[in-house]
C-alpha cells in the first residue's frame, strides 16, 4: 500500500474541486425551481431532480479524469473498477430537504478514500459561495485561505452540531437523548441539515464539534479530511479509528473531543432527562 505523492494528492484534489464545482452550478441552476421533489424510501428522504443532475456531472468529471477509479454515489451506487484503491465517495446534494424547502444550507460533497482511507475532499456550499479543500498532508483551507479548528478547551462554552438519519422514527437509537443531554451541557446543538457543512464548520473553527449516527460515506469522506488537516480529531464515539462503515462518527477540535466522547457514551435514556 504506497502513500500517493503530494504532487498527486494535488492532481485528484483539483478534480475533485472541477467536480464540486461544476455540481454547485447544478445546484444553483435548479433552486427555487423544482417541479417535483420524490421520497426515496423512507419518509422524508428526499431526492429532487438537481440531486440527479448533480451526481450525473460529478461523475462525467471523474470518468474524464480517472475513469478506473472506484466510484461510491448517493443517487447512483457503486461504479467503476470496485478493486482499485481509489474510491471516490460522492454527496451531490447534502442537505436535499433544506434546498428542497429553499433554506439555503446544501453543499456538495466530494471525497477520495485511498486504500479506505479518507485522504482527499472537497465541500461546496454554492449559497455561500464556500469552497473547502483538503487532502492528507496538503492542509485545509475555505476560499484557498487556510483553516484551522477552534481553540475552545471548556466544554460548557462549546457550541456543538449533530443531525438525525431519517430511519429517526423506526429505531430508539434516533440520537433524541444524546442531543437534550449535550444541549443541557454546552452552549447550544445546532441542527444544519447538512453533515458536510457540519464538518467544514468544524475544520474552520465555527463549531467545536460534531457527532451523528445513521451516516453515509458519502456525507462525511470529504468532511474527514477536511477536519484532520485542519487540526482536529475524527473517530468513533468511544474515541476509537472511526469505521466509515459503522455510520457513527465523533469529530471535534481536539481539546473536547474527550469530554464529548464520555458524554456522548454515558448519555441517560430520555425518560429519565429533565
Ligand atoms: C443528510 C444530511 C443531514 C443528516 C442526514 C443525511 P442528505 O443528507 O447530511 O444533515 O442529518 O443523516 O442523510 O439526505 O441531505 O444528502
Ligand atoms: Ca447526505
Ligand atoms: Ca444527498
Amino acid at each position: 500500500m504506497s502513500q500517493p505523492t503530494p504532487d498527486q494528492l494535488q492532481i485528484f484534489l483539483d478534480i475533485a474541486t472541477e467536480a464540486a464545482m461544476a455540481a454547485g452550478a447544478i445546484l444553483q441552476t435548479y433552486w427555487g425551481k423544482l417541479d417535483a421533489v420524490e421520497e426515496k424510501g423512507r419518509p422524508g428522504d428526499l431526492v429532487t431532480v438537481a440531486d440527479k443532475e448533480a451526481e450525473a456531472v460529478i461523475l462525467k468529471v471523474l470518468r474524464r479524469h480517472v475513469p478506473h477509479h472506484a466510484i461510491l454515489a448517493e443517487e447512483s451506487g457503486q461504479g467503476g473498477d470496485q478493486q482499485s484503491k481509489y474510491r471516490w465517495a460522492i454527496d451531490p446534494l447534502d442537505g436535499t430537504t433544506n434546498y428542497a424547502h429553499q433554506y439555503p444550507i446544501a453543499s456538495t460533497s466530494v471525497g477520495l478514500l485511498i486504500d479506505e482511507i479518507p485522504q482527499v475532499g472537497v465541500i461546496y456550499n454554492p449559497f455561500r459561495n464556500e469552497l473547502f479543500r483538503a487532502a492528507k498532508g496538503l492542509g485545509a483551507t475555505c476560499n484557498r485561505r487556510p483553516i484551522h479548528v477552534s481553540n475552545t478547551s471548556t466544554f460548557n462554552q462549546s457550541l456543538l452540531v449533530t443531525g438525525f438519519a431519517y430511519d429517526r422514527r423506526e429505531t430508539p437509537d434516533n440520537n433524541y437523548a444524546e442531543f437534550c443531554h449535550l444541549t443541557h451541557l454546552t452552549q447550544g446543538v445546532r441542527r444544519s441539515g447538512s453533515a458536510s457543512l457540519d464538518l467544514a464548520d468544524v475544520a474552520c473553527g465555527r463549531l467545536d464539534g460534531y457527532w451523528e449516527r445513521g451516516i453515509s460515506p458519502w456525507d462525511i469522506t470529504a468532511g474527514v479530511v477536511l477536519v484532520q488537516e485542519a487540526g482536529g480529531t475524527v473517530t468513533a464515539y468511544d474515541g476509537s479509528p472511526l469505521v466509515l462503515k459503522s455510520g457513527r462518527i465523533l469529530a471535534t477540535n481536539g481539546q473536547i473531543h474527550d469530554q464529548l466522547s464520555q458524554e456522548l457514551l454515558k448519555t441517560p435514556p430520555l425518560s429519565s432527562w429533565n
